[in-house]
């Protein structure tokens, strides 16, 4: 919207090492809900950078950076455009793999604005639906996403066999 002091782009080139930095901060995130299913990546910020970069020049996948008016980049989303999976006994849909926002840029509507426009281009696309996981311990990001029309529809199980008998 005009009056939002943030606005939704395609990521650049020049975001590489921002984007790197968010997604870490996304896997530690992850990592101190659950530290035995959630990887602990060192040096993840490189990478992942390198990985969002590469998926962006990919056709079926959105790298979307939200930009302030002074230039700082402050979350990003990166979906794509997924086929049948058998395993999900899931058809074809648009999937939201990652969203963050900065901490200090939070409760701005900025998700809010990230999640409409990737779901507004993966309908473009022809995604008939959109398609995300979220951590149990994450509540406000069910929040946000039942918010946005998001229904619960899986729930993932995790047990440890290090220990067991
Ligand atoms: C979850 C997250 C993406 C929300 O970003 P945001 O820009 O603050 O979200 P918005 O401002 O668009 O919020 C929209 C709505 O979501 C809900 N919401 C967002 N943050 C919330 C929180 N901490 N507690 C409860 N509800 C929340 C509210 O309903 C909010 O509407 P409101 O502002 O009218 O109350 C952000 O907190 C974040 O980056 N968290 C860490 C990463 C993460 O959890 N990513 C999602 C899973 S991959």
């Amino acid at each position: 919207m005009a009056d939002r002091p943030f606005h939704v782009r395609p990521a650049a080139r020049e975001d590489r090492s921002r984007l790197g930095e968010m997604a870490g901060r996304l896997v530690r995130l992850h990592y101190s809900f659950d530290p035995q299913r959630f990887l602990d990546l060192e040096d993840v910020e490189a990478g992942y950078g390198r990985w969002l970069m590469r998926e962006a020049t990919r056709e079926r996948a959105l790298v979307l950076v939200a930009e302030r008016i002074d230039g700082a980049l402050v979350g990003y989303l990166y979906g794509a455009l997924e086929g049948v999976s058998w395993e999900d006994l899931r058809g074809p849909c648009g999937y939201l793999h990652d969203v963050w926002v900065e901490e200090d840029a939070r409760h701005a509507g900025v998700a809010t604005s990230l999640i409409e426009h990737a779901c507004a281009r993966l309908k473009e696309r022809g995604a008939p639906r959109v398609v995300l996981m979220t951590a149990s311990r994450n509540a406000s990001a069910h929040a946000l996403f039942r918010k946005l029309g998001f229904r619960d529809t899986m729930i993932e199980m995790t047990r440890e066999l290090a220990d067991a008998p």
